[in-house]
């Protein structure tokens, strides 16, 4: 089993002054909890003018976004800001009656029924990759982060859009996407101190100038779509066209489709790469978890490709990645502005208040794991002792549940049984790694690795 310690921020003893907590958070949200946030159980906390209720163990979480989830089902007003021009009514920062009506209609495109139609495109898309890795030199630098993120990039513009459609205009929708989230990283997080929602945003114009050119290449890949109608590609973007509101008969009229599109592929890209380049990091630093890996991935697949119907007879696979997920959640802060008064374990929280659920504190909480900051991706494998429900949410838990859960887990499976079965990935010397939070968790800006070929049994069998 691993011993390995993988790095996590300083964790001051004592909570910081506002000064340091305000400087400290507009660098790196991880940063700013003191060692005591991994033991407390439900607290609050005021920044300037606005109050911070922290649910931070299994029936606090479950009150708030299960059972109650009616009163916490509204989006903190900074996610809301940050995301509205680009999403503009989009199921992921709608609420109430909209957010029912969408969710009802997205959620069964990108449901585990639907993978059968997408994981070939996931498992083709990782063996192209896996070509171009085995054109580089042995030992030849990569940027691990930047190769998932193209990676998955490509399979989600190939899963909206079609193979072809996608294929052909991928990189203009990455660039137009990381433009724009470049901008909203860039955002002042006074909304989430408590900036009145009506006080004009002084970056509003450059990121809604960006939203509309997203919106434009959007719009122009989906008249194409229209203008092919026999087109047979399995495609999110034809099932959409297709699909009804089950209750009302209705049909999503344009800007919805592009709203959906465009969460889809904001919601469905950084977070399943960010954290498979965690996983080759984790991998990098733990040889027995490695040795692991590939033997569960030569005894099942023997050196060919996978397919759906082996990711069942991959649960070492599996676990390593969920345990990734625990330790480096690309979502550690989960915000909603409650709708209504409410009470927490007897404490009065008032309408308007910030709730926040905090994966990245619930993942390494020293009441529920059993050495919490380290490496164990057995805790993962079937037979290991059953965990409270709320107390692992990397895809957060109630009605407001990541809907693509089935579809990113499946993904990351097949992209690392394609890919770790020919490659090993090594750290470049010299390099620093630390888990950052702006939007997403990431391991900084880039990962510096090295690729090198393993030695294949089946070699035959992989080209
Ligand atoms: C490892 C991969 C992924 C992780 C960790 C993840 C995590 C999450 C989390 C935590 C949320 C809730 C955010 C919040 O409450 O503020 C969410 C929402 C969502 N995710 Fe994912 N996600 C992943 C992959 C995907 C994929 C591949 C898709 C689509 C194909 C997707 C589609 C969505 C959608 C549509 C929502 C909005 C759900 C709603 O508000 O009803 N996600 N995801």
């Amino acid at each position: 089993m691993s011993d390995f310690v993988p790095p996590y921020p300083y964790r001051p003893q004592k909570p910081f002054s506002i000064p340091v907590l305000l400087r400290t958070l507009s660098q790196n949200f991880l940063a700013a909890w003191p060692a005591a946030a991994f033991e407390w159980e439900f607290f609050t906390t005021r920044l300037l003018s606005r109050r911070v209720f922290i649910c931070n163990s299994p029936d606090t979480v479950n009150y708030a976004f299960v059972a109650h989830n009616a009163h916490f089902e509204r989006k903190s007003p900074q996610m809301r800001h940050a995301l509205k021009p680009l999403l503009g009514d989009g199921l992921f920062i709608s609420d109430g009656e909209i957010w029912a009506k969408r969710r009802r209609v997205v959620a069964p495109i990108v449901h585990v029924s639907r993978l059968p139609l997408f994981a070939p495109i996931m498992v083709d898309t990782a063996v192209e990759a896996a070509h171009r890795w085995g054109r580089l030199a042995a030992g030849a630098p990569i940027d691990a982060l930047r190769e998932m993120a193209e990676l998955t990039a490509e399979i989600i513009c190939r899963t909206i859009f079609g193979r072809r459609l996608g294929a052909d205009h991928a990189s203009a929708v990455v660039r137009s996407f990381s433009d724009y989230q470049r901008k909203i990283g860039q955002m002042d997080f006074l909304s989430l101190l408590g900036l009145p929602d009506w006080l004009p945003r002084l970056y509003g114009l450059s990121i809604r100038r960006s939203a509309q050119r997203i919106h434009r290449i959007l719009d122009e890949i989906i008249t194409n779509y229209r203008s092919r109608p026999h087109d047979s590609e399995p495609s999110v973007i034809g099932l959409l066209l297709d699909a009804r509101d089950p209750d009302t008969g209705d049909a999503l009229d344009t800007e919805a489709l592009r709203s959906e599109a465009a969460v889809i592929f904001m919601a469905g890209h950084e977070t399943t790469a960010n954290s498979l380049a965690w996983t080759w990091y984790l991998l990098s630093q733990s040889p027995d978890v490695e040795a692991r890996l590939h033997d569960e991935l030569d005894r099942v697949l023997g050196g060919r490709p996978p397919t759906l119907e082996d990711v069942p007879k991959l649960p070492y696979t599996r676990a390593v990645f969920e345990e990734t997920l625990r330790l480096y959640p690309p979502v550690p802060i989960l915000s909603r502005q409650t709708l209504d008064d409410e009470v927490i374990r007897g404490r009065p929280i008032k309408a308007g208040s910030l709730l926040l659920v905090v994966p990245w504190l619930l993942h390494r909480h020293k009441r529920i794991w059993d050495k919490p900051d380290h490496f164990i991706p057995e805790r993962f494998l079937p037979g290991a002792p059953a965990r409270p429900k709320g107390s692992y949410v990397p895809f957060s838990t109630g009605p407001r549940i990541c809907a693509g859960a089935a579809f990113g887990l499946t993904e990351a499976v097949l992209c690392l049984a394609t890919l770790a079965q020919r490659f090993r990935l090594r750290l470049q010397p010299g390099s620093a790694v630390m888990p950052v939070c702006r939007l997403t968790l990431r391991p900084g800006e880039h990962l510096p690795m090295t690729v090198h070929p393993r030695e294949m049994p089946f070699a035959a069998a992989a080209q």
